[in-house]
């Protein structure tokens, strides 16, 4: 199959849009950009379609879609009901970055739950996701628009890396400011629990919803076989093809680890103050005081090292409080939970 990529403007928007939702009404499958990462998208109510993503990115069976909307009469008819407390995250976060899990509807297909009676609702705040899904006139399932296990993708050339000839369109709608994946946030049982960190963190949730928590489940490596409420934490993530260790330490002792243990073929992923401190070959994923700008690069920086020659990639770990849960997650699961703390 032959792979368009469209680039979109203000100007084009509406003709681009169009073409988009053309497609996505007749059951293709198109990636789109968003806020966060760009998605793979299919129409909910063409089950072959959105069977499709599975196969397109090599999806785990058990992993369920977030459905993207963009008007909340949208999930009329999707969700049994909209607890009080989702009122507070619709009014203060959407459209925005995180995504709300309610209890689903019948209308709401298993292929796109895998058979849970759950159903994840997202309303990006990017205009070109946006446009599309109101182009299509239906909701819009999509994960990330990369093939499983790898890195998400933030640029449209990411897209084409994992997916060209596999699906009929890429929109280009240029960088994703974010650059990691929405929070996801359950409110199906009796508190509102967070799955998956992301930009908008627990402390922020907490000033709308204050009983909200975070799930253990989150800081930790989950089996394949466990049973768990967000099926995503268990899968192989963000991984380049090479080994990936976490170097949990302050900056002195990070430089110092690099001396003692770097082999050929090593390369730092720091912070750029760190850049000149440096001696063997690496690359900065942004400034150790700006959560928002390694969030904007971790994964770009993981997919070029994974285009290079790189034997290990010897990281210095994010904090761990507030947004930076967000990067240190991701991190975490790169490395495959293989940190070395140095106090
Ligand atoms: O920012 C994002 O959320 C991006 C963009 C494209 O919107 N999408 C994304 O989708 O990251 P994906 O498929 O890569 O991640 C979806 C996550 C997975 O961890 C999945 O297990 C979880 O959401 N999820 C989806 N539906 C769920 C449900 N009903 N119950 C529990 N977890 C669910
Ligand atoms: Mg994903």
């Amino acid at each position: 199959m032959k792979t368009r990529v469209l680039k979109t403007n203000k100007q084009n928007l509406p003709e681009v849009a169009s073409a988009a939702g053309a497609l996505l009404r007749k059951g293709e499958v198109v990636a789109i950009p968003t806020e966060t990462v760009y998605g793979l998208a299919a129409q909910i109510f063409d089950e072959d379609a959105v069977h499709r993503i599975f196969t397109v990115k090599g999806r785990p069976q058990d992993n369920p879609l977030i459905v993207h909307i963009s008007d909340l009469k949208m999930m009329d008819g999707l969700v049994q009901s909209v607890p009080e407390c989702a009122c507070e995250l619709i009014q203060h976060f959407w459209p925005g970055p995180l995504t709300i899990i309610f209890k689903k509807t019948e209308k709401v297909s298993d292929v796109v739950t895998c058979g849970l009676d759950s159903v994840a609702i997202r309303f990006p705040e990017h205009p070109v996701a946006r446009a599309i899904i109101d182009a299509t006139g239906i909701p819009l399932a999509a994960p990330s628009a990369n093939l499983s296990g790898k890195p998400s993708p933030t640029t449209a050339d990411h897209c084409v890396h994992d997916l060209n000839g596999l699906i009929p369109l890429i929109i280009d709608g240029g960088e994703c400011r974010v650059g990691v994946e929405s929070t996801v946030i359950s409110v199906t049982g009796e508190v509102p629990m967070i799955l998956r960190p992301g930009i908008i963190s627990l402390e922020e949730i907490r000033r709308w919803v204050p009983e909200a928590e975070i799930s253990s489940a989150v800081f930790r490596d989950v089996k394949a076989d466990e049973k768990v409420e967000s099926p995503g934490l268990k899968h192989r993530h963000y991984s380049p093809g090479c080994e990936v260790i976490l170097i949990d330490s302050d900056s002195r002792n990070y430089i110092e680890y690099l001396e003692k243990n770097a082999r050929e073929g090593d390369v730092a992923m720091c912070f750029s103050e760190e850049n000149e401190r440096i001696a063997i070959p690496h690359v900065s994923y942004g400034k150790a005081s700006s959560t928002e700008e390694q969030a904007h690069n971790i994964f770009a920086v993981l997919r070029d090292l994974d285009s290079r020659e790189v034997k290990r990639i010897l990281i210095h770990a994010p904090g761990h409080i507030g947004k930076a849960l967000a990067v240190s997650n991701r991190l975490i699961r790169a490395a495959g939970f293989h940190v070395v703390e140095i106090k």
